[in-house]
């Protein structure tokens, strides 16, 4: 038998996720702040059966259809679409403000489907580009090399992505006859960074998008999530053009496992031909339809919050900006009550929301890092490299606290201290030694 597999699969070798679950695995009373999941003491599942028979009830009365038919085919194969795009329309205008009709949305399985989806039905492997801001999250940018697409980072700087960069991008791009099909960004509170773009940035890439012709992929998983006062608009409010993909996760939400996601997209091509039914056409023959199921969970969940997950995620939120305030705390206490000198080059930022931070370093920090840190210190943190594209720089670290207890900040963060002193200290090698 031939053993050659899809060549591509070099370009993911070092696949991240799949080292850091390993290392939780290796050192299993090493502290995680690594792991970007929600926390699931929220995770609503003793309600499961309620909220289905919430989304029945609510459709036979208002549909005006008998409950048992609906209860069986809840079983059954369904529209490619989604069977809650009505509930999902209202969701999207009452919590976002968006007016879109239920023919333009997608219910796919979590936002990673929407991705895969969007980069299928989009891009030709010759002649397009995606591009995506670099550090990147890695659910679209390994999913596209896997798929054999160009992906090309531009920088992300404080206030979101680098617009000229982008833009000299785009124009080199044309100059050897490659057509930027997709800018993939995720606008607030971005995984790695923590950084939300700009509203004026927000306002310029569209006029880009509309300039170059191209498609912006908006990935909210993390906007309800906002601990300013200020919450900003979303790209699809403000999209003029029709040209922002909009994807929504209920992943961090309500809880992953219910594998939902909504895509909109409401452009229509010159032809009269709409994306949203090239969409369907391709959800249809990858994962022919999302669990009905699964879906009538998340519907009986908005009906039963009428529309709104605010009241439902206040405690959420809270915890969140309780865990982020301990980190900061924390960092405070371990890396600025002390008059050494490196620790002065140790500095963080302080996001306004989502589930992540970065602490720039004064020196690298490699894969090797990360294990020894686990097995000797006990914590387990992610390198910034592993979510860069172009620009490797190895001297910064990705912190999530979504989902680590309130009561084990200080003693990861304290961990984190000793071992980034015993690195500036002694280096690596002499602090294997001085374990052993
Ligand atoms: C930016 C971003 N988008 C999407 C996802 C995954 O979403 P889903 O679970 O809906 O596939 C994640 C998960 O960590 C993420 O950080």
């Amino acid at each position: 038998m031939r053993k050659k597999l899809n060549d591509n699969l070099n370009s993911i070798e070092n696949d991240t996720m799949e080292f850091l679950n390993e290392i939780a695995e290796n050192y299993p009373s090493a502290i995680s702040l690594a792991s970007g999941r929600p926390d699931s003491r929220f995770f609503d599942l003793k309600k499961i059966d309620f909220y289905i028979n919430t989304y029945l009830n609510f459709i036979s009365e208002t549909q005006k259809k008998p409950y048992e038919a609906l209860l069986s085919n809840l079983g059954q194969y369904s529209d490619a679409s989604g069977i809650i795009n009505e509930i999902i329309t209202k969701y999207l205008s009452v919590e976002y403000g968006l007016e879109i009709s239920p023919e333009n949305i997608l219910i796919n399985i979590g936002t990673q489907e929407s991705l895969l989806i969007s980069v299928l039905t989009l891009c030709n492997k010759e002649e397009d580009v995606i591009i995506v801001e670099d550090p990147c999250y890695v659910g679209i940018k390994n999913y596209a090399l896997i798929a054999g697409y160009e992906v090309s980072g531009v920088k992300l700087y404080t206030d979101g992505m680098c617009l000229d960069s982008l833009e000299k991008k785009i124009i080199n791009y044309k100059e050897k006859g490659k057509h930027t099909k997709i800018v993939y960004i995720v606008s607030d509170f971005q995984n790695p960074s923590g950084i939300r773009m700009s509203v004026e940035k927000r306002k310029q890439i569209i006029e880009l998008s509309e300039k170059y012709d191209f498609f912006i992929l908006e990935d909210n998983a993390y906007g309800d999530f906002c601990f300013a006062d200020e919450i900003f608009p979303t790209l699809k409010k403000l999209d003029k053009y029709n040209r922002v993909i909009y994807l929504h996760t209920f992943s961090k939400l309500i809880y992953p496992s219910v594998r939902i996601g909504v895509m909109v997209a409401d452009y229509k091509f010159d032809d009269g031909r709409s994306l949203s039914n090239q969409l369907k056409k391709v959800k249809g023959y990858t994962t022919v339809n999302t669990s009905s199921i699964n879906q009538a969970i998340i519907a009986g969940i908005l009906i039963e919050n009428s529309f709104s997950l605010k009241q439902y995620n206040k405690e959420k939120l809270e915890n969140l900006k309780e865990k982020k305030n301990l980190t900061l705390d924390a960092l405070q206490k371990y890396f600025r009550s002390n008059s050494e000198e490196w620790c002065g080059n140790v500095q963080w930022n302080d996001p306004e929301g989502g589930f992540f931070m970065v602490i720039d370093l004064p020196f690298k920090v490699t894969r090797e890092d990360v294990i020894i840190c686990a097995e000797v210190f006990g914590v387990i943190f992610t390198p910034m490299s592993f979510f860069q594209l172009d620009e490797i720089n190895e001297k910064n670290i990705r912190i999530a606290y979504s989902n680590i207890k309130e009561d084990k900040i200080i003693t990861a963060v304290e961990r984190l201290y000793n071992f980034l002193k015993n690195k500036h200290e002694n280096g690596k090698k002499e602090c294997r030694i001085g374990t052993s």
